[in-house]
Protein backbone atom coordinates (compact mmCIF):
# COMPACT_ATOMS: atom_id res chain seq x y z
CA UNK A 1 0.00 0.00 0.00
CA UNK A 2 2.72 2.48 -1.54
CA UNK A 3 0.76 6.07 -2.46
CA UNK A 4 2.44 7.87 -5.82
CA UNK A 5 2.94 11.41 -4.91
CA UNK A 6 0.62 13.59 -6.59
CA UNK A 7 2.57 16.93 -5.72
CA UNK A 8 6.02 16.55 -5.76
CA UNK A 9 6.62 20.43 -6.71
CA UNK A 10 4.80 21.34 -3.17
CA UNK A 11 6.57 22.70 -0.24
CA UNK A 12 4.54 20.40 1.98
CA UNK A 13 4.94 16.99 -0.12
CA UNK A 14 5.37 13.96 2.08
CA UNK A 15 7.91 11.46 0.71
CA UNK A 16 8.52 8.56 3.22
CA UNK A 17 8.05 4.80 3.23
CA UNK A 18 4.19 5.04 2.05
CA UNK A 19 3.86 7.59 -0.39
CA UNK A 20 6.80 7.86 -3.15
CA UNK A 21 8.14 9.89 -6.33
CA UNK A 22 8.35 8.93 -9.89
CA UNK A 23 11.45 7.85 -11.21
CA UNK A 24 11.49 10.80 -13.42
CA UNK A 25 10.84 13.24 -11.14
CA UNK A 26 13.15 16.08 -11.16
CA UNK A 27 12.58 19.65 -9.54
CA UNK A 28 12.01 21.92 -11.70
CA UNK A 29 14.16 25.20 -9.99
CA UNK A 30 17.24 23.81 -8.41
CA UNK A 31 20.31 25.68 -8.37
CA UNK A 32 23.52 25.74 -7.33
CA UNK A 33 24.71 25.67 -3.99
CA UNK A 34 27.92 27.76 -3.43
CA UNK A 35 30.97 26.43 -2.38
CA UNK A 36 31.42 28.81 0.47
CA UNK A 37 28.17 26.68 1.95
CA UNK A 38 29.08 23.21 0.71
CA UNK A 39 30.86 20.27 1.14
CA UNK A 40 30.94 19.34 -2.42
CA UNK A 41 28.93 19.87 -5.68
CA UNK A 42 25.61 20.11 -4.50
CA UNK A 43 21.67 21.80 -5.53
CA UNK A 44 18.79 22.64 -3.69
CA UNK A 45 15.48 23.91 -4.55
CA UNK A 46 15.71 27.85 -4.93
CA UNK A 47 13.47 28.54 -1.62
CA UNK A 48 15.24 25.92 0.37
CA UNK A 49 18.50 27.28 -0.55
CA UNK A 50 17.94 31.02 0.33
CA UNK A 51 16.83 29.52 3.85
CA UNK A 52 19.98 27.78 4.06
CA UNK A 53 21.73 30.58 3.45
CA UNK A 54 19.68 32.84 6.44
CA UNK A 55 20.18 29.43 8.40
CA UNK A 56 24.09 28.96 8.05
CA UNK A 57 24.63 32.84 8.28
CA UNK A 58 22.70 32.95 11.73
CA UNK A 59 24.79 30.23 12.87
CA UNK A 60 28.09 31.64 11.97
CA UNK A 61 27.10 34.53 14.02
CA UNK A 62 27.25 32.11 16.89
CA UNK A 63 30.74 31.26 15.72
CA UNK A 64 29.29 27.29 14.28
CA UNK A 65 29.75 26.62 10.32
CA UNK A 66 26.90 24.58 9.00
CA UNK A 67 27.38 22.98 5.01
CA UNK A 68 25.06 21.67 2.85
CA UNK A 69 26.59 17.97 3.04
CA UNK A 70 24.25 16.45 0.60
CA UNK A 71 20.95 18.31 -0.89
CA UNK A 72 19.04 17.04 -3.84
CA UNK A 73 19.84 13.14 -4.83
CA UNK A 74 18.51 12.25 -8.13
CA UNK A 75 16.23 9.24 -8.37
CA UNK A 76 19.53 7.32 -9.98
CA UNK A 77 21.40 8.84 -7.67
CA UNK A 78 19.80 7.07 -4.80
CA UNK A 79 19.44 3.95 -5.77
CA UNK A 80 23.17 4.04 -6.45
CA UNK A 81 23.43 4.59 -2.83
CA UNK A 82 20.75 2.72 -1.38
CA UNK A 83 22.35 -0.55 -3.30
CA UNK A 84 25.90 0.27 -1.62
CA UNK A 85 24.10 0.73 1.52
CA UNK A 86 22.58 -3.12 1.15
CA UNK A 87 25.92 -4.43 -0.15
CA UNK A 88 27.54 -3.64 2.75
CA UNK A 89 24.84 -4.09 5.38
CA UNK A 90 22.14 -6.25 4.26
CA UNK A 91 18.62 -5.16 3.04
CA UNK A 92 17.03 -5.38 6.52
CA UNK A 93 19.65 -3.20 8.12
CA UNK A 94 20.04 -0.70 5.38
CA UNK A 95 16.25 0.20 5.24
CA UNK A 96 16.30 1.71 8.81
CA UNK A 97 18.74 4.28 7.50
CA UNK A 98 18.63 4.80 3.72
CA UNK A 99 15.49 5.47 1.97
CA UNK A 100 15.14 3.60 -1.33
CA UNK A 101 15.25 5.12 -5.20
CA UNK A 102 12.13 6.88 -5.10
CA UNK A 103 11.29 7.05 -1.08
CA UNK A 104 14.12 9.74 -0.18
CA UNK A 105 12.93 13.21 0.66
CA UNK A 106 16.26 14.24 -1.43
CA UNK A 107 15.35 13.67 -4.38
CA UNK A 108 12.31 16.41 -3.57
CA UNK A 109 15.56 19.20 -2.93
CA UNK A 110 13.67 20.16 -0.28
CA UNK A 111 16.00 17.85 2.47
CA UNK A 112 20.15 18.72 3.46
CA UNK A 113 22.30 16.80 5.36
CA UNK A 114 24.15 18.75 7.00
CA UNK A 115 27.77 19.03 7.90
CA UNK A 116 30.01 20.88 10.19
CA UNK A 117 33.13 22.62 9.27
CA UNK A 118 34.96 19.66 8.94
CA UNK A 119 32.55 18.13 6.39
CA UNK A 120 31.15 16.04 8.85
CA UNK A 121 27.47 14.72 9.29
CA UNK A 122 26.29 16.55 12.42
CA UNK A 123 26.75 14.14 15.62
CA UNK A 124 24.21 13.92 17.88
CA UNK A 125 26.37 15.86 20.50
CA UNK A 126 27.44 18.31 18.51
CA UNK A 127 27.38 22.33 19.33
CA UNK A 128 26.11 22.38 15.57
CA UNK A 129 22.96 20.04 16.51
CA UNK A 130 22.25 21.99 18.98
CA UNK A 131 21.94 24.79 17.57
CA UNK A 132 19.47 23.57 15.13
CA UNK A 133 17.25 22.12 17.86
CA UNK A 134 16.67 25.40 18.79
CA UNK A 135 16.83 27.41 16.07
CA UNK A 136 16.64 25.40 12.45
CA UNK A 137 12.30 26.01 12.80
CA UNK A 138 13.21 29.78 12.52
CA UNK A 139 14.44 29.51 9.32
CA UNK A 140 11.69 27.12 8.00
CA UNK A 141 13.41 23.91 8.93
CA UNK A 142 12.63 20.69 10.65
CA UNK A 143 14.67 17.86 11.71
CA UNK A 144 13.04 15.74 10.07
CA UNK A 145 14.02 12.16 11.60
CA UNK A 146 13.97 12.37 15.28
CA UNK A 147 14.57 10.53 18.46
CA UNK A 148 12.69 8.08 19.84
CA UNK A 149 10.41 8.52 16.44
CA UNK A 150 11.48 5.67 14.26
CA UNK A 151 8.45 3.96 14.64
CA UNK A 152 6.20 7.11 12.74
CA UNK A 153 9.36 8.03 10.93
CA UNK A 154 10.60 4.51 9.74
CA UNK A 155 13.71 5.50 9.83
CA UNK A 156 16.34 5.74 12.34
CA UNK A 157 17.25 9.12 14.44
CA UNK A 158 19.82 11.27 11.90
CA UNK A 159 20.83 14.41 13.45
CA UNK A 160 22.10 15.81 10.57
CA UNK A 161 18.68 15.67 8.33
CA UNK A 162 16.80 19.02 8.12
CA UNK A 163 13.65 19.15 5.71
CA UNK A 164 12.05 22.73 4.32
CA UNK A 165 8.32 23.02 5.27
CA UNK A 166 8.52 27.16 5.73
CA UNK A 167 8.42 29.33 9.04
CA UNK A 168 4.78 28.08 10.35
CA UNK A 169 4.82 24.99 9.69
CA UNK A 170 8.68 24.41 11.31
CA UNK A 171 7.25 26.69 14.05
CA UNK A 172 3.97 24.54 14.46
CA UNK A 173 5.72 21.08 14.48
CA UNK A 174 8.99 21.98 16.50
CA UNK A 175 6.23 23.64 19.04
CA UNK A 176 4.15 20.43 19.10
CA UNK A 177 6.96 17.49 19.09
CA UNK A 178 5.78 16.21 15.90
CA UNK A 179 7.18 14.26 13.13
CA UNK A 180 5.81 15.42 9.62
CA UNK A 181 4.54 12.31 9.12
CA UNK A 182 2.38 13.29 11.91
CA UNK A 183 2.08 16.82 10.97
CA UNK A 184 0.65 15.76 7.67
CA UNK A 185 -2.13 13.24 8.96
CA UNK A 186 -3.03 16.11 11.59
CA UNK A 187 -3.41 18.21 8.32
CA UNK A 188 -5.28 15.23 6.11
CA UNK A 189 -8.07 14.61 9.10
CA UNK A 190 -8.80 18.06 9.00
CA UNK A 191 -9.14 18.61 5.12
CA UNK A 192 -11.39 15.53 5.44
CA UNK A 193 -13.33 17.06 8.50
CA UNK A 194 -14.08 20.05 7.18
CA UNK A 195 -13.31 20.34 3.59
CA UNK A 196 -15.07 17.85 1.93
CA UNK A 197 -16.85 20.36 0.24
CA UNK A 198 -14.60 22.20 -1.22
CA UNK A 199 -11.60 21.75 -3.58
CA UNK A 200 -8.51 21.72 -2.07
CA UNK A 201 -5.79 22.74 -4.91
CA UNK A 202 -2.77 23.50 -2.97
CA UNK A 203 -2.08 21.71 0.51
CA UNK A 204 -1.05 25.62 1.85
CA UNK A 205 -4.60 26.42 1.21
CA UNK A 206 -5.56 24.29 3.76
CA UNK A 207 -2.26 24.82 6.41
CA UNK A 208 -4.13 28.89 6.43
CA UNK A 209 -6.67 27.60 8.35
CA UNK A 210 -4.71 25.28 10.82
CA UNK A 211 -1.99 27.64 12.08
CA UNK A 212 -2.47 30.70 13.96
CA UNK A 213 0.03 32.49 12.51
CA UNK A 214 1.05 35.11 14.72
CA UNK A 215 1.02 33.61 17.43
CA UNK A 216 3.27 30.96 16.10
CA UNK A 217 5.38 33.61 15.35
CA UNK A 218 5.70 34.68 18.61
CA UNK A 219 6.95 30.75 19.87
CA UNK A 220 10.29 30.68 21.52
CA UNK A 221 12.58 27.95 22.52
CA UNK A 222 9.98 24.58 23.04
CA UNK A 223 9.91 22.03 26.00
CA UNK A 224 9.58 19.61 23.34
CA UNK A 225 13.90 20.77 22.67
CA UNK A 226 14.58 18.94 25.56
CA UNK A 227 13.63 15.44 24.19
CA UNK A 228 16.01 15.74 21.88
CA UNK A 229 19.43 16.19 23.74
CA UNK A 230 18.34 13.76 26.27
CA UNK A 231 19.61 10.21 26.33
CA UNK A 232 22.63 10.53 24.86
CA UNK A 233 24.04 7.15 25.73
CA UNK A 234 20.71 5.57 24.45
CA UNK A 235 20.04 4.85 21.41
CA UNK A 236 23.07 5.74 19.65
CA UNK A 237 23.88 5.24 16.41
CA UNK A 238 26.22 2.23 15.57
CA UNK A 239 29.23 3.41 13.66
CA UNK A 240 28.62 1.48 10.72
CA UNK A 241 25.18 3.32 10.73
CA UNK A 242 26.35 6.37 10.31
CA UNK A 243 26.47 7.66 7.18
CA UNK A 244 29.61 9.77 6.48
CA UNK A 245 30.64 12.25 4.60
CA UNK A 246 33.46 10.10 3.57
CA UNK A 247 31.80 7.15 2.45
CA UNK A 248 29.26 9.01 0.37
CA UNK A 249 32.27 10.60 -1.68
CA UNK A 250 33.84 7.27 -2.23
CA UNK A 251 30.42 6.16 -3.55
CA UNK A 252 30.33 9.52 -6.14
CA UNK A 253 33.56 8.84 -7.19
CA UNK A 254 33.12 4.78 -7.84
CA UNK A 255 29.69 6.30 -10.01
N1 LIG B 1 18.60 8.83 5.06
C1 LIG B 1 17.34 9.23 4.49
C2 LIG B 1 16.22 8.47 5.10
C3 LIG B 1 17.34 9.08 3.00
O1 LIG B 1 18.02 8.19 2.50
O2 LIG B 1 16.64 9.82 2.34
ZN1 LIG C 1 19.30 12.99 4.50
Amino acid sequence: DVNDISNPDDLLVLCNKYNKLSSSYVPNDLVKVDSNYSTKSNTLKKEVYEAFLKLADAAKLDNLKLLVGSGYRSYQYQSGLYNSYVARDGVIEADTYSARAGYSEHQTGLAIDVADGDKKYLDEDSAEYEWLVNNAYKYGFIIRYTKNKEAVTGYQFEPWHIRYVGVNVATYINSNNLTFDEYMARIMAQVMRNFSHERIKHLKDVVRYLIPVKENIKTTQSSSNIKYSSNKNENNLKNKQKISYQEQKRHDQRN
